[in-house]
């Protein structure tokens, strides 16, 4: 059965001392309640607190922790970047690849995004590879093809062996930060097309095995009903990922 799985991606938000009494908020009520024990759990703080987090987290079943961005070089003279090895080499085991947030104010392209997760993975980090369409690319129903282009163009390269560590994450532009949730329908029938382009590409085992997570407007009122979706294996949280009782909320609403 493929991993359930919830994230938080904290983006550029708390300081150290805000951020280390959040974690331990979460860790705390997760703690608390045996609900929601199996869904794998990913904390994405920035860079800087990894190994904090790390440290505070090693040992606690199901509880991963990741970062948002790496840099598709091996090492050098990049000044600003973080590398998957050192990633890996503070405790990350996840990395956010392709976040729209990345794409659009950052301009990565396929391309890169391409480089960015063959390091990742060549550093034995999972990628959480970010998929999702414009509202533009919405309204004109184009959603398919454009989701379609990303996964092809920076992911349909890899070995099965490979291709088996990632997790998607599909999150419409529109919903992003917005409030504007997409529909369980919309949420499962795109979902349901990126299972097939897998199924497509590597075969029915794979394609089964691959966990693709929702991500946009996400909360505690709203996850249970897109978690029911049959292709919907968890979420990307943003916002709702910087309140404990939000977050923890999500978490259980996974269907147990
Ligand atoms: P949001 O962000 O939950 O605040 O919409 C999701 C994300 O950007 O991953």
């Amino acid at each position: 059965m493929r991993k359930k799985i919830v994230a938080g991606n904290w983006k550029m938000n708390k300081t150290y001392s805000e951020a280390v009494p959040l974690l331990y908020e979460v860790k705390d009520l997760l703690w608390k309640s045996k609900k929601g024990e199996s869904v794998i759990k990913i904390i994405i703080p920035p860079s800087l607190y990894i190994h904090d987090f790390y440290e505070t987290t090693k040992g606690l079943k199901n509880i991963f922790i990741g970062a948002q961005n790496c840099s598709y070089e091996e090492s050098g003279a990049f000044t600003g970047e973080i590398s998957a090895s050192m990633i890996k080499s503070v405790g990350g085991s996840y990395v956010l690849i392709g976040h729209s947030e990345r794409r659009s104010y950052f301009k990565e392209t396929n391309e890169e995004l391409k480089r960015k997760t063959d390091i990742t993975l060549a550093h034995g980090l999972h990628p959480i590879f970010c998929v999702g369409e414009s509202k533009d690319k919405r309204e004109s129903g184009e959603h398919f093809k454009v989701v379609e282009s990303q996964i092809n163009e920076s992911l349909f390269h890899l070995q099965p062996g490979n291709f088996k560590k990632v997790v998607i994450a599909y999150e419409p532009v529109w919903a992003i930060g917005t409030g504007l949730t997409a529909t369980s329908t919309q949420a499962q029938e795109m979902h349901h097309h990126i299972r097939s382009l897998i199924e497509d590409k590597y075969g029915r085992i794979l394609a089964e095995e691959t966990s693709i997570l929702y991500g946009g407007s996400c909360n505690e009122k709203n996850a249970a009903e897109l978690f029911a979706c049959p292709d919907v294996d968890g979420g990307l949280i943003g916002g709702a990922s910087l309140k404990a009782k939000e977050f923890v909320e999500i978490i259980q609403a996974i269907p147990q």
